[in-house]
């Protein structure tokens, strides 16, 4: 028995001591201590030179941590759609790994075509484990730049026009990444709505449409997605470059929405010392270069936030209150990523994640026409012919710093193949010639040189479509420069390579065609009433031929709605309208303010080629019962708006019902109506549910910029369900007291 109590005594005791040894050392290493405790520990032991050395890049995409102490380097990767390739310590150069081959998911635009918060979730989930499993620190993604312009290059990289379905869509994103012990990067905050003149451009714009339509995505990501770090645009606001701009860092971001974390320059953002210090710039990247090309090498100690700073501060010229700030918010992001023990481990290339971006791919098509239901292709049909150089190109390459180096992409030939068996036939011809890009961004795209000559390719297509039951024509944009690419924008709002005029003869030599558009963006469609069935179908990603065969035979019916309005002409554009200029190299003041979108097209009464919100399905729904809970609703309170639907047609599918809300009379003016809310519900053939939306009086306000304040102002509102912004089911009129 003595024996027995002295081994528990021993055992007692060494556990006090390591319980206490764990206790003992610095609480900065120890992950029980408070996340505050662990940064003002590690704070209090580090030099002027170790706080110096964490607020800027040591690599390309890393930056330092402190190795006396144990606290590790924090390692960035792109992007919004999957893990970038390695690159070399000090250049954007494919380091050549062979183990950095991933998966890469639809693009952030066809995400937010699903409409689905829980496809949001799944994408930041698999995304996430796959930037845990490459052992990244911070996933720089996704990005919520309004959607102002068609022409806007990086468009295929966002979450569309209207700041509701992109505050709603990005929030599961960013806690589902952040869940794996990753950073989210939200960017590019904020006003980076083009490309070509990004370094140079001076956005101005009043603070209502600042405040309702360009803030609000970055603001949910804020304060309700919790993202750890966000990224300064390369752009200027009011004559002062974003990544040092005291009003969007200071007053509205840590200010008025408390973000505690770390901003991220854009590669290139920092352009003076001074300001980066006192306007809230925390972790400099990709300086002394326009942020992607020519610079010095290895130039990370002469940063804007490196020896410059070390010297003003030794010289006494500046303080060490903001260093401080800036190093509690990089020990913040350490701590919540790189020092994290309870992580998970990740994955990467699974069959979960191959899963994910097939569903999430085919739930952001878009079906946008189909007349005679043309689609899903019929039993009968015995031989198909697809056309367009779209059906062979890979997608997953190019575009700028969201180019991946996957494990494989299906692309749309081959999911079409692939579906269509050895019961139909299926025949190719490329029809003209696009991209013939050998390699982009240090990756071969697949070998898609051509020998035979335009006519001669025109020829050969037309006579493949003449012998086919169905036409499959894929067409749209690419990555190429001036396409949907980063650093340059669209030249037009037309499709490019002559596709318009082989759209037209193949509709006069097969009447059952269906023209599918892959691209990011809204495109001008001439032919648009000679044929029968279109469907925009994105930048799906890895498992692109997947999720499109799987709506194109009817595998999956297609529910997915246009996050952006299509314009018919490109001066019906807001950013275009009456020839205003574009793209913007200096000073470019929003003069549309809050009428972005199809808040311009309603305002202006102009009719859209394809509205925002739409989207068609294979089966069709009935909306009836609408009803409201009370007829007033008073400040502080709420009420519900409630809608039966149906699926009155002989298949499953899904329906997005839309909320919007009017303002009948205001002191300022509003737009028409605006999107408040949205849910996705799934109706067997024949099955009703009954969708309920909240209304509160936040719904109700607007951004009163005199006053610097949301108010929302007694009177008339109508509540609208649609299941597009021009298809309004019901009308429900209320009063707010
Ligand atoms: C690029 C992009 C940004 C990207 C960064 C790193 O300039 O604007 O989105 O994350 O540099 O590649």
């Amino acid at each position: 028995m003595k024996k027995q109590l002295t081994v528990l005594a021993i055992m007692a005791t060494s556990l006090v001591c390591c319980k206490q040894q764990k206790n003992d050392g610095p609480a900065y290493l120890n992950p029980d201590a408070a996340l505050e405790q662990r940064v003002e520990s590690a704070l209090s032991l580090m030099t002027l030179e170790e706080k110096v050395a964490i607020i800027h890049a040591q690599s390309k995409f890393s930056s330092a941590g402190v190795p006396r102490l144990g606290i590790p380097e924090l390692w960035c990767t792109d992007g919004p759609h999957g893990i970038r390739a390695e690159v070399l310590w000090d250049e954007w150069r494919q380091a050549g790994w062979t183990n950095d081959s991933i998966i890469a998911f639809p693009a952030l635009s066809a995400l937010a075509a699903t409409w689905d918060k829980d496809m949001s979730a799944l994408y930041g989930k698999s995304i996430g484990e796959e930037a845990r499993y490459r052992e990244k620190d911070v996933l720089l993604g996704p990005g919520v730049n309004i959607y102002r312009t068609p022409l806007n290059g990086r468009n295929f990289e966002y979450m569309g026009e209207d700041p509701c379905l992109a505050g709603k869509m990005v929030v599961p994103y960013i806690q589902e990444v952040q869940k794996n012990g990753v950073a989210t990067c939200v960017k590019h905050y904020a006003l980076n709505n083009e490309e070509t003149y990004r370094h140079t451009t001076d956005v101005d714009l009043d603070d209502r449409a600042l405040y309702e339509i360009y803030l609000p995505a970055f603001k949910a990501a804020v304060q309700e997605g919790g993202s750890w770090t966000i990224m300064s645009s390369y752009n200027n606001y009011r004559g002062q470059h974003v990544s040092h701009n005291k009003r969007l860092l200071c007053d509205i971001l840590k200010g008025e929405w408390g973000f505690d974390g770390a901003v991220i320059s854009d590669w290139g953002g920092v352009h003076n010392t001074l300001e980066a210090i006192h306007n809230g710039m925390d972790l400099e990247f990709g300086t002394w270069t326009d942020g992607l090309t020519m610079g010095k090498t290895n130039a990370y100690s002469s940063y804007f936030l490196a020896d410059p700073y070390l010297k003003l501060i030794k010289e006494g010229k500046v303080g060490t209150t903001e260093l401080d700030d800036k190093c509690r918010r990089v020990l913040r992001t350490i701590f919540r990523t790189a020092m994290r023990q309870d992580k998970p481990y990740g994955a990467i290339n699974s069959e979960a994640h191959y899963a994910a971006a097939r569903t999430i791919g085919a739930n952001g098509i878009v079906l946008l026409k189909n007349e005679g239901n043309l689609l899903p292709v019929a039993g009968n049909v015995k031989k198909i012919a697809v056309i367009g150089e779209n059906a062979i190109k890979m997608m997953t390459v190019g575009g700028g710093s969201s180019s991946l180096k996957c494990q494989h992409e299906i692309l749309l030939l081959d999911g079409i193949r692939e579906r269509a068996g050895k019961d139909i036939e299926v025949v190719y011809e490329r029809g003209y010639v696009g991209s013939v890009l050998k390699e982009q961004d240090g990756l071969t795209v697949k070998n898609i040189v051509e020998e035979r000559s335009s006519e001669q390719l025109v020829e050969d297509a037309l006579e493949a479509a003449r012998n086919a039951d169905i036409v499959i024509f894929v067409g749209g944009l690419n990555k190429d420069p001036h396409q949907d690419s980063e650093g340059r924008d669209r030249l037009g709002l037309e499709l490019p390579y002559g596709q318009d005029a082989l759209i037209e003869a193949i509709s006069q030599v097969n009447k059952n065609m269906v023209v599918a558009i892959v691209s990011g963006n809204a495109v001008a469609m001439p032919w648009v009433d000679k044929v029968p069935a279109i469907v925009q179908t994105w930048y799906l990603g890895s498992e692109a031929g997947h999720s499109f065969a799987d709506v194109i035979f009817g595998d999956v019916n297609p529910s997915g709605k246009l996050p952006f309005t299509f314009p018919k002409v490109l001066a019906d554009s807001p950013a275009h309208f009456e020839g205003k200029p574009f793209p913007n190299r200096g000073k470019t003041y929003y003069d549309e303010g809050i009428f972005v979108g199809y808040r311009w097209f309603e305002h202006k009464n102009i009719e859209p080629l394809f509205a925002f919100g739409h989207g068609l399905s294979y089966t069709t729904f009935e909306y009836s019962d609408a009803k409201i809970s009370r007829q007033t609703i008073r400040h502080g309170g709420k009420l519900e708006v409630s809608v039966k639907v149906k699926n009155t047609g002989d298949r499953e599918g899904a329906e997005i019902v839309q909320l919007y809300i009017s303002d009948k009379e205001s002191r300022l003016e509003r737009p028409e109506k605006e999107l408040k809310d949205f849910a996705k519900i799934s109706l067997k053939p024949s099955e009703s549910k009954t969708v309920r939306f909240r209304i509160t009086e936040d719904m109700l306000k607007y951004f009163d910029d005199a006053a610097h304040e949301w108010v929302a102002e007694d009177g008339d509102f109508v509540a609208h369900i649609a299941a597009a912004s021009d298809d309004v089911k019901a009308s429900l009129d209320f009063k707010l007291q």
